[in-house]
């Protein structure tokens, strides 16, 4: 086994950190949101992912001050659309960085379509996509103690869009879907497979945890 601390690799035997290689494969947080003035922005967070069932929390984090952040701070709200297969590479191209104000729904030819309980659009073309408001905002901190530049955006999902035409015995057909993920360097994974396990301690039941709602 290499081991080594963060910041401190052999370059010649790890000239790429391997960190974001090894937290694999993270779910797209594809994040629109608009501005108290009304400009929307679109962009992809890897370091996304959902942190409660119940009440149902997601969070994305951005590694600087970008404008998704922003947004969602000054408006207390942001709506996450599934990055798929099929809209990978307008997924991407909405990851530039253009100047603020100016729509990566424009810019990557993505057409949106109105959110029922928030001002900024989803990507129409997603099949699933959640509204959510602001819950939290944490500022991450180091070891020390100190701020880093990264920011930790939590929200409730308030509401929920899933295409019906993906809905197969009452469940949402991820295959059928094929999500899109994040992996180390360049590397993206596509759901094409799934596999069930039953919980030990839910009577059979894989879903074990679920809540009533
Ligand atoms: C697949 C993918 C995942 C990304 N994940 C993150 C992330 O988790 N945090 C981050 O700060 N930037 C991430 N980026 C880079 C941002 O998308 C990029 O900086 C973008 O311009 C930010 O846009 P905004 O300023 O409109 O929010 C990612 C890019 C891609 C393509």
């Amino acid at each position: 086994m290499i081991f080594f601390e963060p910041g401190n690799r052999d370059r010649k035997l790890l000239p790429h950190d391997p960190f974001k290689g090894v937290i694999v494969p993270r779910p797209i947080g594809w994040i629109s949101t608009m501005s108290e003035g009304g400009a929307l922005n679109l962009a992809p967070y890897s370091f996304f992912n959902g942190f409660s069932s119940w009440p149902q929390i997601v969070g994305f984090a951005s590694e600087s001050e970008k404008d998704s952040a922003a947004f969602a701070i000054e408006t207390g709200e942001f709506v996450w659309s599934m990055a798929t297969w099929a809209l990978r590479d307008k997924m991407n191209a909405t990851s530039a960085g253009l100047p603020r104000g100016e729509s990566e729904f424009a810019y990557a030819g993505l057409a949106t379509a109105p959110s029922k309980l928030v001002r900024a659009p989803r990507v129409a073309d997603s099949p699933a996509a959640l509204e959510c408001r602001v819950t939290q905002v944490v500022r991450l901190l180091n070891i020390e103690g100190r701020e880093t530049p990264g920011t930790l955006v939590l929200g409730q999902v308030i509401g929920m869009h899933i295409d019906e035409r993906l809905m197969k015995n009452g469940r949402f057909d991820l295959v059928a879907a094929r999500p899109i993920a994040r992996c180390g360097y360049d590397e993206y994974t596509v759901i094409e497979r799934v596999f069930s396990l039953k919980r030990p301690d839910s009577g059979g039941n894989s879903f074990g945890g679920e809540k009533a709602s």
